[in-house]
This record gives C-alpha cells, structure tokens and sequence, in this order.
C-alpha cells in the first residue's frame, strides 16, 4: 500500500510553475499544468541536471534548462532530445487541496 505524505497546499504551486521538495532522501518536483498536478523526480535522465532549474513550456511538458531536453509531466516520457530516458514519477493525490506524494 503506497505510504502518501503531506507535501503542499494546491496555491503553493501556481498553474505553468513547478516547485522542489524534499522527501526523505529524494528531491522531487510538483508541477503544476492544464492537465493538473504531477510529481517527478528532481534528476534528468540525460545528464543529471536538476529538473527543478528548468520549466514548463506551451505544450505542458517540463523542459530541462541544461539541454533543453523534455519530459510529459504526468508520465514522465522523453518528449524532445536529447534525453531517451523517461524520469521517474511519483503517484499523487488532492485531498481537501492538500498535496500528497507516495513515497517508499
Ligand atoms: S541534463 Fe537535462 S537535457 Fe542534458
């Protein structure tokens, strides 16, 4: 059974930004999009560079600021070069507009 934690509240993260939290030893992003709120780990799977330094761009998709590389938010799938690895996502979950990530 995933073991959800208490993150942020839905105005801490306004929509087309995306914010850096620390859970236990992972560092994870919530982005904010139309599509909603997704979580990601805060790594880009092409050269390591913090996802949290990049954005979200027209489409939605979160952009490397390294590389340019982009990534779905919710999926976390390799939407533009030069990364070929997705990253991983974390489940998340809106309870009385509380955010909540499943961690290990
Ligand atoms: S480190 Fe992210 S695109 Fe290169």
């Amino acid at each position: 059974m995933a073991n959800f934690q208490k993150v942020a509240h839905i105005d801490d993260i306004p929509m087309g930004t995306m914010k850096q939290f620390k859970l236990g030893l992972d560092l994870v992003v919530i982005a904010h999009t139309d599509k909603g709120f997704c979580a990601v780990e805060d790594c880009c799977s092409h050269d390591s560079a913090p996802i949290s330094d990049g954005y979200i761009d027209a489409d939605g998709h979160i952009v490397c600021a390294r590389h340019g590389a982009k990534f779905d938010c919710c999926s976390g799938e390799v939407k533009a070069p030069p990364a070929v690895v997705g990253i991983e996502t974390y489940e998340l979950k809106i309870e009385n507009n509380e955010i909540y990530i499943a961690i290990d």
